[in-house]
């Protein structure tokens, strides 16, 4: 028995990274998973990986009309949808004073008009499950700020927003919907950046397969009185500063 048998997620951003992870994690309890993503060889290649119980669109987040065909596939090949993990991301950075609009622009219409198409085009789906569960991925950059991170910084605040509203607007559907807040974790996104780990509590960064651990309760059953709820996931990092004792 699986912790997610008869489940049929929707993850989008999912050909690489937190999300890829939670496919994998996802499928080894038991859902059946459509994967939409902009970069098509890596969805190809997690397609590979994983075999029948996936499928992989091409899904641009900021494109309404790419999210109503995943929707679609998932009906169509699994017979429904009961998990929408809005996970699809960009970080970009800057100076609030320097900041081009344009990267203003681009940030909020992935991060958080992309997150609000995901739930509408989901909705109508989710609501004929017997139960089901909106997982949007934020940050804990949705809950404070960070220097040079203006765009990223709003447009994960918005998520966690945005999460309160559909959980009100959903509840009686039988729809969940939850906020996550990783800290810092590896992927291609972090790939590159050095991060100081010694004010953090655990002392180091994530994994992708953590946050798969937390999805996989909020996806599930378990989770059944859960919503509107925020999921910080972080080593302790917002809970205050680990000082290094003195000698
Ligand atoms: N890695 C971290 O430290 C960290 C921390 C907190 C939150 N997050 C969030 O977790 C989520 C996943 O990030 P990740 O670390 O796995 O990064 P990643 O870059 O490895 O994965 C993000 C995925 O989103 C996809 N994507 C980007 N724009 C898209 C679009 N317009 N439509 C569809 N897909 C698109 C990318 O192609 C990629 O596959 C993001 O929302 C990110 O903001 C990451």
């Amino acid at each position: 028995m699986g912790r997610l048998d008869g489940k049929v997620a929707l993850i989008s951003g999912g050909a690489r990274g937190i999300g890829a992870a939670i496919a994998r994690r996802f499928l080894a309890e038991g859902a059946r998973a459509v994967v939409g993503d902009v970069l098509d060889d890596d969805g190809a290649r997690l397609l590979a990986e994983l075999g029948d119980g996936v499928r992989y669109v091409h899904l641009d987040v900021t494109k309404p009309a790419d999210w109503e065909a995943a929707v679609s596939e998932a009906v169509t090949a699994f017979g429904g949808l009961s998990v929408l993990v809005n996970n699809a991301g960009i970080v970009n950075f800057g100076r609030i004073d320097e900041y081009p609009h344009e990267q203003w622009a681009r940030i909020i219409d992935v991060n958080l008009t992309g997150v609000f198409n995901g739930i509408k085009a989901a909705a109508p789906a989710l609501a004929k499950a017997s139960a089901s569960s909106i997982i949007n991925v934020s940050s804990i950059a949705g809950l404070r700020g960070y220097e040079s991170l203006a765009g990223y910084t709003a447009s994960k605040f918005g998520v966690r927003g945005l999460t309160k509203a559909a959980a009100l607007d959903l509840g009686r559907d039988g729809t969940r919907v939850n906020s996550v807040h990783p800290g810092v974790i590896q992927t291609p996104m972090t790939e590159g950046m050095t991060f100081d780990t010694g004010h953090v509590p655990l002392h180091r960064i994530g994994q992708p397969t953590e946050i798969a651990d937390l999805a996989v309760y909020l996806a599930g059953d378990e989770s059944s009185f859960v919503t509107g709820a925020e999921f910080v996931i972080d080593g302790g990092e917002t809970a205050g500063t680990v000082v290094t004792p003195a000698g």
